[in-house]
């Protein structure tokens, strides 16, 4: 916990958009009368018609959000028709390749005949509005034109990250129906090919066993690799585009016609279907991306995202694009060709405003102040943190050896759900407290609540609910609201809860604790430890597993198993290499267990109710404190846990 405050910085001041008494004006209004104040900011994006409704949403009963509800209009007409006339020639996209000799520019007019070839290209294939198109992409540009060309035909796309495994593909295919896939061959990243086509095939075959028939794959040329093919499914991206018509005029879309599927992990079972909608959401995106990120015609803006997350929707694609901003595109890592990376790239092209993750901070913090020392920086004005809660350490080097204490820092906290950013410093208003993401953006109110769902006034530390709705929250999980409701509505009655802790200081500042539910942050990437555990056990040796997060240096979170072995089996370290092996391939590279423990019993209520608790605390090496005890239906296995702990300081 830091006590140092630092000041709005001078140049952040100077033509700021926001400054402190109108954010406090600003705020106030959003919330003492949300319709008029929505009202005016539905503005900012262009509407075919008009909307004469704001707001109508209910947090009770069956949870009931719509935003502009009567307002039609379409999301690439604001993120590319309206800017023709004025910026046709000014950069929409800057894509910097894995190489770093490799890049592109592409203007807002390429952009526009872009999307609509491709728009065109998935009219043919018969996509049409309302169906599920599934993007497992590269951070190349034709990621964000497979997005936008979606949008501009009413489709729903459904982005799966690059990195996730074949059965994590076919799982999200099969559960939003999606017979229509963009793809590449291969992605690139720090020099080494993944393979996205055979991925793509093996995740087709996997859904094909659960019934779903994939009907096209477009598939984007990428490394010229070598890949399967099957002729009467799979199309060539570059092929198809050169035979498309070139224009493809916006569907008309309702404000609340769906706009993507994003799927996020959760405290227990399948990830689910983030469902966000057409006019709300691109509001609140355009909305906070320009104000808190300051963003002034003409800057840079560089978010380090994947667009397979949501950061990457709303702050790579979405938000900027709308607002007519130059965006960045970034294929590669943080660490190739070396850990100068970034720094290097924010000269070549002038950055102005850069946004990335604690866990790469605190990678490239470690790896020393040369890599950033190296590199002028001096086109650097603001800096941005998302994804976790960021260390008072990782914060103070990102001010002061990145920004050379003449960058605001934007600690921004958000989720999945909530579209955009929710609690952040303006820069050009808010006081910084490093680790603390400070105060509510407008329209966004923010309450503790103790376990009881009590509200807790003042300096209080609780669970963060948030009491009323704002443009840019989901709407429903996807083909399930039931679960929805339960999943966000049910544990304190009409607040919508977060699943993060929060306190809040004196100055009415929060600080994000962390998650408090079984949701892990592991590198900012979202796993559910109920989806590292049903890995584990679909392997023929395990009979059970409890999965848990320890604080981890680099990663924030590191993924902790305690794994019980069928009956005969030795738990050898080649068996632990097979089921780290095993979890990569059943989900991803991101959710790779740091540590395997071997346990022959769990700790376990008299009812069989695994005690987490405990074993969170074995796993942080913190077993001093493990309460109490007595409850458990054996005791005794406590004992054996410490003493095969695999944290041991
Ligand atoms: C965490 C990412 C602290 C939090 C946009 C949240 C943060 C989860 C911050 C959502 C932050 C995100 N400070 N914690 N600035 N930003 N989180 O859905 O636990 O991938 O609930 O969205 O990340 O992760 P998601």
């Amino acid at each position: 916990m830091s006590e140092k405050i630092y000041p709005v910085l001078p140049s952040a001041k100077k033509n700021t958009l926001i400054d402190d008494e109108t954010y406090l004006e600003w705020y106030r209004k959003s919330v003492d009368d949300p319709e008029a104040f929505w009202a005016e900011h539905g503005k900012r994006i262009d509407w075919f018609r008009p909307y004469t409704k704001v707001k109508n949403t209910s947090f009770t009963g069956d949870i009931s959000i719509k935003w502009f509800e009567d307002g039609v209009t379409n999301v690439t007409y604001n993120c590319i028709d309206r800017h023709l006339e004025k910026r046709g020639d000014q950069v929409a996209i800057i894509w910097e390749g894995d190489n770093p000799y490799i890049d592109k520019k592409i203007t807002y007019r390429e952009l526009y005949a872009e999307v609509c070839r491709l728009a065109n290209v998935l009219k043919k294939q018969g996509v049409q509005k309302g169906d599920r198109v599934t993007i497992y992409m590269p951070m190349i540009p034709e990621a964000a034109y497979a997005m936008l060309a979606c949008a501009r035909i009413g489709a729903i796309h459904s982005v799966v990250f690059g990195g996730f495994s074949p059965d994590a593909l076919a799982g999200r295919l099969v559960d939003c129906q999606s017979t229509f896939i963009v793809t590449a061959d291969e992605g690139l990243r720090g020099g080494k090919p993944i393979p996205l086509k055979e991925n793509t095939d093996t995740a087709i075959d996997i859904a094909a066993k659960q019934g779903l028939q994939v009907k096209s794959v477009l598939v984007v040329r990428r490394t010229g690799g070598k890949i399967a093919w099957a002729p009467d499914r799979d199309l060539w991206y570059h092929q198809e585009i050169a035979r498309a018509e070139p224009e493809c005029p916006p569907t008309e879309m309702k404000a609340e016609d769906p706009l993507f599927i994003l799927y996020t992990s959760g405290s227990t079972g399948k990830p689910k279907g983030v469902l966000h909608t057409t006019g709300g959401y691109l509001v609140y995106a355009a909305m906070t991306h320009e104000y808190v990120f300051d963003y002034r015609d003409g800057d840079i803006y560089w978010c380090t995202a994947d667009v397979g997350w949501v950061t990457g929707h709303s702050y790579i694609v979405y938000g900027p694009l709308a607002n007519g901003a130059t965006t960045l595109m970034f294929e590669g890592v943080p660490n190739y060709p070396d850990y100068g990376r970034f720094w290097d790239v924010v000269d070549k092209h002038k950055v102005n405003i850069f946004y990335t993750a604690p866990t790469a901070i605190r990678a490239l913090m470690g790896a020393g102040n040369d890599f950033v020392k190296r590199a002028s920086r001096e086109s650097l004005r603001l800096l941005g943190s998302v994804g976790e809660p960021i260390n008072p350490e990782a914060w103070e080097w990102y001010y002061h050896v990145v920004g050379e204490d003449r960058c605001a820092i934007v600690d921004t906290w958000w989720q999945t759900e909530t579209g955009g950013i929710m609690i952040t410093p303006l820069p050009g208003a808010t006081k910084l407290k490093p680790g603390s993401a400070t105060r509510p953006f407008f329209g966004v109110q923010p309450e503790l609540v103790d376990p009881e769902g009590k509200v807790m006034e003042g300096s209080a530390n609780g669970n963060l609910c948030i009491a009323d709705s704002w443009p840019g929250q989901m709407r429903t999980v996807y083909g399930d609201h039931p679960r929805f409701v339960e999943t966000y509505f049910s544990t304190y009655k009409g607040k919508y809860f977060t699943g993060d802790g929060c306190r809040r200081d004196e100055d009415g500042y929060y600080w994000i604790t962390g998650r408090v539910d079984d949701v892990l942050n592991v590198s900012g990437h979202r796993l559910g430890t109920a989806e590292v555990e049903s890995a584990l056990v679909s392997h023929h040796f395990v009979s059970e597993a409890a999965v848990v997060g320890y604080p981890h240096n680099i990663k924030g979170q590191g993924i902790y198993c305690y794994v019980t072995l069928m009956a005969g089996t030795e738990g050898t370290d080649d068996l632990r290499k097979e089921l780290v092996t095993h979890v990569r391939k059943e989900i991803g590279p991101i959710a790779t267990p740091d540590k395997i423990q071997f346990a022959p019993g769990l700790p376990k209520t008299r009812s069989g109710k695994i005690m987490r608790r405990i074993l969170r605390k074995i796993a942080e090496d913190d077993f001093g404190s493990l309460g109490d005890t007595s409850t458990l239906a054996d005791p005794g296995v406590v004992d054996g846990l410490i003493e095969n702990r695999q944290n041991k300081q």
